[in-house]
């Protein structure tokens, strides 16, 4: 029934994470980008992010030839009977989603079309824009005098980075908002392998698919902050947010995943959902009180970390803090909105010098962090950070942080103490080195 190539127009860490997997599903898919140095790359087997496992399967789908790289969009739309959108929607000031890249691709369909087609919109959007995608698409059918029919489709990825390929291609569940039978069946079909393999697939229309995105993400946030607040609570009264979290998370109804209390979320993904999910909401004449709370309540961790450090360390001028790991999250050489980028420029402000080290952070972070550069050295590992810090802040849990050599640090390090802002150790272990251990959420 469907056997038309897939086009998935951007390369970025959804639309080429996407492309790879449908081709591994046994599609054949063409990825469109109009970056000529991205794609050049791609077809000499490079990728351009660092994501776990990525370029095995690109490897493999390349060589098989079910996967192409193009920056021909004409062509690649002409010869697809999908399309999926999946460019940047990056937020604008006022916090809401800009969409130019999503509709100029759409008018790009509607100026290529040459037959049923239908359109999936992978990139995050603002509840509504599959149906401006439909009416824009349209437009340029009406100004070609042509009268080929589309249908768009919803179909919100809720990949991890770090964990991409994985989550792609082992979803809890597969979202497909659309009120065509037609393009159901060929959602179906493009999905195929995880269709037979029991994947729960959710079959609804375009606008609540589109919610689904946005409210997952804000819940998820949200879960966050809600245990980092609670993990302050914990600190001022002796009780330790690791236990309480476990605990909480046995019961069914609240889960154990997303209350790991920390330095406050970051990444692409949830500061840039919940502002927008609010903007979306004021825009409707509601207000979003929960999420905007969660919201305030992740600036303010970051700030409280920092908060931490001061009340431990004193006056910071001439201290030198060492930083473990600068990315938003571990396997991943992110760093949007990382709470390093709030944290490390307050210790500065306050007088610190900073050595940090980061496995794949360290090329963004040395740009994002340009305005502090002299204040900064970036070091070639763990242990050439202590060499003449102070005390020692573990801001991202790589795996490499997680069996430090404790008696090697407490020599290295001036004053020892060790700030574990994602409490990956035990107090007990790194106190029996003689280093004094602060954690997030338990008491002081
Ligand atoms: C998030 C969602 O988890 C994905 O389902 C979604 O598809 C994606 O956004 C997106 O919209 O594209 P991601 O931003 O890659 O994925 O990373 P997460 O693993 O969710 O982590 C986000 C932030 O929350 C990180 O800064 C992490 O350190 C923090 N976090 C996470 C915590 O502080 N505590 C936790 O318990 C979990």
């Amino acid at each position: 029934m469907y056997e038309n190539k897939i086009s998935v127009i951007g390369t970025g860490y959804v639309g080429l994470v996407s492309g790879v997997c449908l081709a591994d599903f046994g599609n054949t898919v063409i990825n469109v980008d109009i970056d000529e140095e991205k794609i050049n790359k791609l077809n000499n087997g490079e990728v351009p992010i660092y994501e776990p496992g990525l370029s095995e399967y690109l490897q493999r789908n390349f060589e098989s030839g079910r996967i192409s790289f193009t920056t021909d969009v004409k062509e690649a739309i002409e010869n697809s009977g999908v399309v999926f959108i999946a460019v940047g929607t990056p937020p604008k000031d006022d916090g809401s989603a800009d969409l130019q890249y999503v509709l100029s691709v759409a008018r790009d369909i509607g100026k290529y079309m040459n037959g049923y087609k239908v359109i999936v919109d992978k990139s995050t959007v603002p509840i509504g824009t599959g149906r401006k995608v439909a009416a824009v698409i349209q437009e340029e059918l009406d100004k070609r005098g042509v009268d080929y029919k589309f249908d768009v489709v919803s179909n919100p990825e809720f990949l991890r980075e770090g964990k991409a390929v994985y989550d792609f291609t082992h979803p809890d569940r597969v979202v497909i908002g659309t009120e065509s039978e037609k393009a159901r069946d060929i959602l179906k079909e493009v999905y195929r392998a995880l269709y037979l393999n029991d994947t729960p697939f959710v079959f609804t229309n375009l606008e609540t698919a589109e919610m689904i995105k946005y409210a997952s993400n804000a819940f998820l946030a949200t879960k966050i902050s809600f245990i980092n607040e609670i993990s302050v609570l914990c600190e001022k009264v002796n009780a330790d947010v690791q236990v309480v979290a476990k605990a909480m998370g046995m019961d069914g109804r609240i889960g154990d995943k997303f209350l790991h209390a920390g330095p406050g979320y970051g990444g692409s993904c949830f500061p840039k959902d919940t502002r927008a999910i609010v903007r979306i909401a004021a825009e409707n004449g509601v207000d979003l009180k929960v999420i905007k709370a969660g919201i305030e309540a992740n600036e303010n961790q970051k700030l409280y970390m920092v908060e931490k450090i001061v009340n431990k360390l004193g006056d910071l001028k001439g201290k030198t803090l060492g930083i473990l790991g600068l990315s938003f999250k571990p396997e991943t050489d992110d760093m949007r909105e990382a709470p390093a980028l709030t944290i490390i420029p307050e210790l500065i402000k306050r007088g610190a010098r900073i050595r940090a080290f980061d496995p794949e952070g360290i090329k963004e972070a040395t740009w994002r962090l340009k305005d502090y550069e002299k204040d900064i050295i970036y070091c070639d590992n763990e242990y050439e950070v202590m060499k003449g810090s102070n005390a020692l802040v573990l801001l991202t849990e790589w795996n490499q942080f997680r069996r430090l050599d404790l008696k090697r640090v407490k020599e290295l390090l001036a004053d020892p103490v060790f700030f574990d802002l994602r409490n990956v150790y035990e107090v007990e272990e790194v106190e029996k080195v003689g280093l004094e251990y602060i954690g997030v959420g338990t008491a002081q």
